[in-house]
C-alpha cells in the first residue's frame, strides 16, 4: 500500500511537470520571435569581413539579446505591451550609408563594415541595438518627430554601452529633437529626473504623439527641459 501511494504521488508529479512543460512550450510558441539572416554580399570585402569577424550565428544571438534588452528598457514585461513582431530578418548587403530598419527587416551595409576602423564588433552591435529599437518602439502612429524616434534608438544604444567615441558629450547639441546622439543624451537627462521616463514616453506613443507628454511625465515643457539641461552643463 505504501509503495502504491508513493508511486501515485510520483505519477501525479510527473503529470503536473509534463503539463507545466507543455504550458511553457505553448507560451514560447505564441510569443517567441524568429530571427533570420540574409547575406547578399557575395565576395565583397565587407561581406568577407562580416563573415570572418562577426558571422551569422553571432548576429542572430545579438538580435535576440537586443530584443530582451529593449523590452526591459521599455518595461514591457507583458507580451501585450509589446509590438507584435513574429520575425525579424537581417540583411547584410553591399549598399550605401550604415543601416536602416523597414517592415521588420534590418539592412546593414557591408561596405560600411568593410571600411570601418576601430572595434568592428562593438560598432556592429551598436548598430543592431539601434535598428532593433526601431523594430520594437512605438512611433505614435507616425506622429512622433523623427528626431525623437532616432534619439530613443540611440538612447537604447547608450544604455547598452555600445556608443562610438565620436558621439557628442552630455549637454552638447542645438535642439532637443536634433536626433541620434544629441537627443539620446537629452533623454538620458530626462530619465535621470524620472526613472523609467523613456519607457513611459514610449508607452504613451503607442497610439499618438503630443509634446504634452513631457509635461505629463516631468511637469515641464520640453523646451524648458532642454534649457535646464543646457544650463546644467553650462551651455
Ligand atoms: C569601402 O567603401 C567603398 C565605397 O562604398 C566600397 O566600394 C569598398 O568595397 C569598401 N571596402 C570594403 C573593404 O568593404
Amino acid at each position: 500500500m505504501v509503495f502504491l501511494r508513493v508511486s501515485e504521488t510520483i505519477m501525479a508529479d510527473t503529470l503536473l511537470f509534463t503539463c507545466l512543460l507543455l504550458f511553457l512550450a505553448a507560451m514560447q510558441g505564441v510569443h517567441a520571435v524568429d530571427y533570420a539572416i540574409n547575406d547578399n554580399t557575395g565576395n565583397s570585402g565587407g561581406g568577407v569581413r562580416f563573415r570572418t569577424e562577426i558571422g551569422a550565428q553571432s548576429s542572430l544571438q545579438t538580435m535576440s539579446s537586443a530584443t530582451d534588452f529593449i523590452w526591459d528598457i521599455f518595461q514591457q514585461t507583458n507580451p501585450s505591451d509589446r509590438k507584435n513582431v513574429p520575425k525579424v530578418t537581417l540583411f547584410i548587403e553591399n549598399g550605401d550609408g550604415v543601416a536602416f530598419a523597414i517592415n521588420n527587416e534590418i539592412h546593414v551595409n557591408a561596405n560600411y563594415l568593410g571600411n570601418y576602423t576601430g572595434d568592428l564588433r562593438k560598432e556592429f552591435n551598436g548598430v543592431l541595438y539601434h535598428e532593433m529599437t526601431h523594430i520594437w518602439q512605438w512611433n505614435g502612429n507616425g506622429q512622433t518627430p523623427g528626431g525623437l524616434i532616432e534619439g530613443i534608438a540611440d538612447f537604447v544604444r547608450l544604455k547598452a554601452n555600445y556608443i562610438p567615441s565620436h558621439w557628442v558629450k552630455p549637454g552638447q547639441g542645438d535642439r532637443w529633437d536634433q536626433g541620434y546622439d544629441v537627443t539620446a543624451r537629452f533623454l538620458e537627462y530626462c530619465d535621470g529626473l524620472r526613472n523609467g521616463f523613456v519607457a513611459e514616453l514610449n508607452k504613451k506613443m503607442r497610439s499618438g504623439y503630443n509634446a504634452g507628454f513631457f509635461v505629463e511625465l516631468l511637469g515641464k515643457t520640453v523646451d524648458q527641459l532642454w534649457s535646464d539641461y543646457k544650463a546644467k552643463y553650462g551651455n
